[in-house]
C-alpha cells in the first residue's frame, strides 16, 4: 500500500474527535499533575504528540499505550528542545556560528538528533533561525546571529543534520524550524513584544532562513509568540497560509509555541477559546502545543460540527501530521531498545565532536602576543573558572554538569581567589551566567557585571598579565575589558568539552579561527546594531556633524564588527579578481583573492564576500554578505581563494514583493571582516 493509500484509509476510519487528537500536543504532566486524566485521554486517541519526555522507558511506555490501547493504534510524535545537544552538549547555536562552518553545525545537529532519536524522541524543536539584530533580546543566543545569508546557510545545514537523508533510518528526528516569524525584531529587544515592519524587510531579512529550512525539507515549523503587524503569528492567516504555504511552499505541519494559541485570546485578538481555535485553525495552524489550556482539543469538534471549521481543513492538518509519523517509520516500529539508547549517549565520538565544535566557536578579540601561553606560572580566576554547570548553556537538553569539563578540570593551574603574587598570568573566566540568556531573558544593558570588571581591575592593579575569557549569550560592551586585558577571548557557553577547548586555544594546540556573527557595540544604547544597514542620506562617519551616528559613542566601525576575529597568525589579502565584470542577471561569476599567511602559525581564515548595489529602485544596504570560504593556510604560504557568486542572489524583494535583480553597478568587497576588505566594481547587464 502506498503512503497515500495508507494515510487516506486511516483518515477515513478516524472520528472527528480522533482527528482533533492528532492536533493536540501535550506536555510532560502526564507523568505529573494530570496523570490520571492524561492517560485516559491518550487511550481515547485524544493526544497525537507530547513534548518534554526524554527517558526511553517513558517514550516506549507512551508509544505502547498509543499503539496497543487506542482504537486505531496511531503512534506518537515525541518532541523535545534539543537546541545544542541532547546528552552531549555542543556550543550554543550562536557561538557555534562563530565557526562559519555550516558543515560543522550539520554534524553537531546530526549527533544531537541521533542521541535523542535513540531515546525515542522523534521531533526536535530546532533549528531556531530567527535573525537577531538586537542584543538586548535574550534569545539571540539560540540562533546564528544578525546576518540573513549566514543565517540561511546555518538553517539549511542544521535541518539537514537533524533529519539526515532518510527520516526512517531511526537515527534522525524531524526538525521543527522556529519561530515563524521575525521574533528577533521585537520592539526594544523585549521578548514577546510586538513586531512592526514592512513586508519588504520581512522578505529580505527574516524570510530567507525559513525559506532555506523549507528547501532543506524541514518537516515542521513552530509559530512565534508575538504579534506581527497587529496579528498574533499563531493566528495569522497572512503568515501561516499566504506566506508559509502559498509563497514558501511549506508542506509540513505548523505547530504553535507553548500556549501561543491561547495567547491569541490574551493578545485581545479573539473573544473566547472557541473563537481562538477557529481563528488559529482557519489561519493554518495545524497542531497546538498546549500550555495551560487545550484550545484545539476542547473546541475543534464543535467548530467542525457547526461548519465554522471545514472538515477538509481538519483532514488536511491531520494528514500533515500523519505523513511525518509515516516517514519516521513509526507505524512500523515506534519503540527503542533501552540498552542501545543508553549506549548512544555521550560517546567518545560525540565528546570529540563537542571539543572540535567548541574550539571553533571561540573568537580571539585581542592579543598583544601573550597567547599562545608559554608560562607555567599562571592561575585561573573568575566565576566560571570552576563551574561545570555554567558550561552547559541555555538549552542543555538532558546534559548534566557532572559530565562537563570546566576550565579548572582542563588546565593544570590553580584557581586563585585574590592573592595573585605567585603568578605571572591570570586567566579570568567571566561573563553572563546561563540563566541570563534564552527565553524571557532580555536585558536593557548589555554589559559585563560590575563584579567581573572589578576582578579584571584588581588583577591589573596587582601588576599581572591578564587573559580574559568572556562567556556570554549576546554581544556585550567590552570596551573596558579590552583595555584591561592583554588578550581577550569570547565565546558562548561551549558545552560538555568547554574546558578542553579553552585549553586547546590558550596553549595554541588549536589556532583560533572563530569570527563574530553579531556586531559588538562600543556602548549601550546602540541597539539594534547590525552591519548591513541601509545607506542613509547622511552616511555614517566619525568626523561628520550631520551624519547617522550618536554624538557620544561611535557606531561605525563598532567595537568589533560583524565577521571579526583574530588568529595567532596574520593573513594578508591582495589581488582581488573577478572572472567577469559584466555578468548577466542570470549569470554566475567567481571572485578570487590571494590570502597569504604572513605569520608564524598555520591557521584557518574565513574569507568574506560582501556586495553593495550602488543604485537601485529601493534603498539598499551598505553591504551584504553574499559568500564566504574558510581555508586552512600553512605559515608562509599564499593561496588563491575562489568564491562563486550567483548574480541572482544580488536581488531583493521590491515593494510589490517581487524578487528583482536589477542591472547596474555593484561593489564587490572581499576581506577578513565586514569593515576590512578590498573592493572592485561589477556591472550587471
Ligand atoms: C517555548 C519556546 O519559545 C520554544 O522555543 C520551545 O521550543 C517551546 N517552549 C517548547 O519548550
Amino acid at each position: 500500500m502506498s503512503k497515500k493509500e495508507f494515510i487516506d484509509s486511516l483518515i477515513k476510519k478516524m472520528t472527528v474527535a480522533e482527528k482533533v487528537g492528532q492536533l493536540n500536543q501535550c506536555g510532560n504532566s502526564i507523568y505529573g499533575e494530570s496523570y490520571k486524566i492524561g492517560w485516559d485521554i491518550l487511550r481515547q486517541g485524544g493526544i497525537g504528540s507530547f513534548l518534554g519526555i526524554t527517558d526511553v522507558e517513558k517514550t516506549n511506555e507512551l508509544q505502547r499505550v498509543a499503539v496497543t490501547e487506542t482504537r486505531l493504534g496511531i503512534p506518537l510524535l515525541l518532541g523535545f528542545d534539543v537546541i545544542h545537544g541532547f546528552k552531549t552538549i555542543f556550543p550554543t547555536p550562536w557561538s557555534e556560528a562563530f565557526s562559519w562552518e555550516p558543515e560543522l553545525a550539520e554534524r553537531t545537529a546530526e549527533a544531537a538528533s541521533k542521541e535523542a532519536a535513540y531515546s525515542g524522541i522523534n521531533l526536535m524543536f530546532a533549528p531556531m533561525v530567527d535573525i537577531s539584530r538586537d542584543s538586548r533580546w535574550g534569545r539571540l543566543v539560540e540562533g546564528a546571529g544578525e546576518d540573513t545569508y549566514l543565517g540561511s546557510e546555518f538553517a539549511k545545514a542544521r535541518v539537514k543534520g537533524i533529519q539526515g537523508e532518510n527520516l526512517a533510518d531511526r537515527e534522525h528526528c524531524a526538525a521543527c524550524t522556529k519561530h515563524f516569524i521575525a521574533y528577533g525584531a521585537a520592539i526594544g529587544g523585549r521578548d514577546y513584544n510586538s513586531v512592526d515592519m514592512s513586508e519588504q524587510t520581512l522578505f529580505n531579512t527574516y524570510v530567507p532562513p525559513f525559506k532555506a529550512a523549507i528547501e532543506a525539507g524541514t518537516r515542521s515549523i513552530m509559530t512565534a509568540f508575538h504579534d506581527f503587524n497587529g496579528e498574533p503569528c499563531t493566528g495569522s492567516k497572512y503568515l501561516l497560509t499566504d506566506v508559509l504555504r502559498n509563497k514558501l511552499g511549506f508542506k509540513g505541519f505548523a505547530l504553535s509555541d507553548a500556549g501561543s494559541c491561547n495567547q491569541i485570546l490574551v493578545h485581545g485578538f479573539s473573544e473566547n477559546d472557541k473563537d481562538t481555535a477557529k481563528i488559529a485553525m482557519n489561519a493554518g495552524l495545524d497542531v497546538e502545543m498546549c500550555g495551560g489550556k487545550t484550545i484545539y482539543a476542547d473546541n475543534l469538534e464543535a467548530l467542525v460540527e457547526e461548519g465554522l471549521v471545514s472538515l477538509e481543513a481538519l483532514d488536511e492538518s491531520v494528514r500533515r501530521v500523519l505523513e511525518v509519523k509515516y516517514d519516521l517509520g513509526l507505524f512500523e516500529n515506534p519503540y527503542r531498545n533501552e540498552q542501545e539508547a543508553k549506549d548512544a549517549l555521550l560517546t567518545e565520538e560525540t565528546r570529540n565532536l563537542a571539543r572540535e565544535a567548541a574550539r571553533k566557536s571561540i573568537v580571539l578579540l585581542k592579543n598583544n602576543g601573550i597567547l599562545p601561553l608559554t608560562t607555567k606560572k599562571a592561575a585561573l580566576a573568575g566565576k566560571f573558572a570552576d563551574s561545570r554547570e555554567e558550561m552547559l548553556g541555555c538549552w542543555s537538553g538532558v546534559g548534566e554538569a557532572k559530565d562537563c569539563i570546566a576550565p579548572a578540570d582542563a588546565f593544570d593551574f590553580p584557581v586563585a581567589d585574590g592573592n595573585y603574587e605567585n603568578y605571572d598570568v591570570i586567566i579570568a573566566f567571566i561573563g553572563e551566567k546561563r540563566c541570563m540568556n534564552g527565553e524571557a531573558r532580555s536585558r536593557s544593558r548589555e554589559v559585563l557585571e560590575e563584579e567581573d570588571l572589578e576582578l579584571l581591575r584588581n588583577i591589573k592593579k596587582a601588576g599581572k598579565k591578564l587573559v580574559t575569557v568572556v562567556i556570554s549569550g549576546r554581544p556585550l560592551v567590552l570596551k573596558e575589558a579590552r583595555e584591561l586585558s592583554d588578550a581577550l577571548l569570547f565565546s558562548g557557553a561551549l558545552g560538555t568539552e568547554a574546558g578542553n577547548a579553552y585549553k586547546d586555544i590558550i596553549f595554541g594546540k588549536y589556532n583560533p579561527s572563530g569570527k563574530l556573527v553579531s556586531s559588538f557595540p562600543e556602548s549601550i544604547g546602540q541597539q539594534p546594531l547590525y552591519y548591513n544597514i541601509n545607506h542613509t542620506g547622511k552616511p555614517l562617519g566619525d568626523d561628520e556633524r550631520w551624519a547617522t551616528r550618536y554624538i557620544d559613542s561611535r557606531i561605525y566601525p563598532p567595537l568589533y564588527p560583524f565577521g571579526f576575529g583574530l588568529s595567532y597568525t596574520e593573513f594578508k589579502y591582495s589581488n582581488l579578481q573577478i572572472s567577469d565584470c559584466n555578468p548577466k542577471r542570470d549569470g554566475e561569476i567567481t571572485v578570487s583573492i590571494d590570502v597569504e599567511n604572513i605569520g608564524e602559525y598555520d591557521g584557518e581564515e574565513t574569507v568574506q564576500l560582501y556586495v553593495r548595489d550602488i543604485v537601485a529602485s529601493s534603498v539598499r544596504p551598505i553591504k551584504e554578505l553574499k559568500g564566504f570560504k574558510k581555508v586552512f593556510i600553512k605559515a608562509g604560504e599564499k593561496v588563491t581563494v575562489n568564491i562563486p557568486l550567483d548574480i541572482k542572489n544580488l536581488g531583493f524583494y521590491d515593494r510589490q514583493l517581487n524578487y528583482v535583480v536589477e542591472s547596474g553597478e555593484f561593489s564587490v568587497m572581499v576581506g577578513a571582516n565586514s569593515a576590512d576588505y578590498i573592493s572592485k566594481s561589477i556591472f550587471v547587464e
